[in-house]
């Protein structure tokens, strides 16, 4: 499909058309979506060109060692100099996408048959995951404070490790809460961990787009041996469609485990996912910086226009991802996605898919031009106003 002509908007050039991809094409096409995390820009040159020569080349079979070792040798780079993170290269492993990733983790890493804890409201695949992985779903619905901000039940998390849970998956970042953990949360979450001999699943897909004033912590910096950390370049640089995640293991137990059973036949990753994630984590980091000071006046634009355009809608901080956390309770609507949907003509994530009592809220992706961003405001002041 055609991208068609680009404008420049933020730092960052993003198509005027409407492009292809689910996000834009799930809904009738008077629909401005801002649901699933994909976003409105054209992918970084470097990745472009690299997809481009790729095709040239036929690379389009099997993916094969020195592509993997490039990519993993990229992504450790990246990992140190933005997130301030050393990883041994010889502890990456390749899988499809984070949720396979993680769902591996679970059924090699975690004590057989033993319950998966989850803090709600959280990426709502993980529910599902939990399901494929055969395990039983321990939810533990978070504490919110007084002003909004998120955090883990830590005594809920710990009855549930007392009672045999034999890990969490955390997301860190948090989709869709924004939230980015602060060390001390995090180490207060591993110490229980420890305390059980449960293992913490660290998601940190979104660990790159974290906002000023906060900070990326990855978990394992902290414990390596307790926790196994699943990401990928995927929605940093827009690739989900390339299926190509990794695995961090920095216990060297896991390692063993996972390399005996992993064997390149099943792990099933991509040659054109490989190729993308070695230009996006290795030669797109000036478009990346771009990407994130772009997001951060779409999310600055959020904030200071949100009092005037909405004012009954409260705005959880967004700390990190392109996602921003609304409560619509003001308005009592049993279903805001849904009614917003259908009278502003907008799609957000409904909140209830989340969990945790989240049915008052909508999940907005704003990885958009400041424009859309403007009318997707201005649609929904218009279909509030009119209840
Ligand atoms: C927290 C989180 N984890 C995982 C994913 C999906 O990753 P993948 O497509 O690699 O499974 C997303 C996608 O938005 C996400 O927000």
């Amino acid at each position: 499909m055609a991208v068609g002509q680009v404008q420049d908007s933020g730092g960052i050039a993003v198509s005027a058309e409407q492009p292809g991809g689910l996000k834009w094409t799930y809904f009738d096409p008077d629909v401005v979506p801002a649901w699933v995390a994909e976003m409105d820009y054209p992918l970084a040159p470097e990745i472009s060109n690299a997809l481009h020569a790729a095709i040239d080349l036929n690379l389009t079979g099997y993916p094969y060692p020195q592509i993997e070792q490039a990519a993993f040798e990229a992504a450790t780079d990246f990992w140190h100099s933005e997130l301030g993170w050393q990883v041994d290269q010889s502890w990456v492993f390749s899988v499809p996408d984070v949720i396979e990733g993680t769902k591996r983790a679970i059924e090699r890493l975690t004590k057989p048959g033993s319950p998966v804890v989850l803090h709600t409201p959280v990426y709502f695949p993980f529910f599902g995951m939990v399901g494929r992985a055969g395990r039983q779903l321990v939810e533990v619905p978070s504490h919110v404070d007084d002003d909004g901000t998120y955090r883990l039940d830590l005594d809920g998390i710990e009855r549930a490790f007392s009672h045999g849970a034999g890990s969490i998956v955390l997301c860190n970042p948090w989709n869709p809460t924004g939230r980015v953990f602060e060390r001390s949360e995090l180490e207060n979450l591993i110490q229980l961990a420890e305390r059980y001999e449960s293992r913490v699943i660290s998601d940190e897909i979104h660990a790159p787009i974290v906002y000023e004033g906060h900070e990326h912590v990855p978990a394992a910096s902290i414990a390596p041996e307790v926790v196994v950390t699943v990401t990928s370049a995927s929605k940093t640089f827009d690739l989900p469609g390339l299926k190509c995640a990794q695995v961090v293991l920095t216990n060297g137990n896991d390692r063993e485990n996972w390399a005996s059973y992993f064997t390149p036949e099943t792990v099933g990753v991509g040659t054109l996912g490989l190729i993308a994630a070695e230009a996006a984590y290795g030669r797109s980091k000036d478009w990346y910086r771009d990407l994130v000071a772009g997001l951060q006046t779409n999310k600055d634009l959020l904030v200071r226009e949100l009092p005037d355009v909405l004012p009954e809608v409260k705005l959880n901080e967004t700390q990190g991802t392109y996602l921003a956390w609304l409560d619509f309770s003001a308005y009592e609507l049993d279903d805001p996605a849904a009614y917003l949907l259908e009278h502003a003509r907008v799609a957000l994530t409904g909140g209830a898919q989340f969990r945790g009592s989240s049915s008052h809220f909508g999940r907005l992706n704003f990885a958009t031009t400041p424009d859309r961003l403007n009318e997707i405001l201005a649609r929904i002041r218009g279909a509030l106003l009119a209840l």
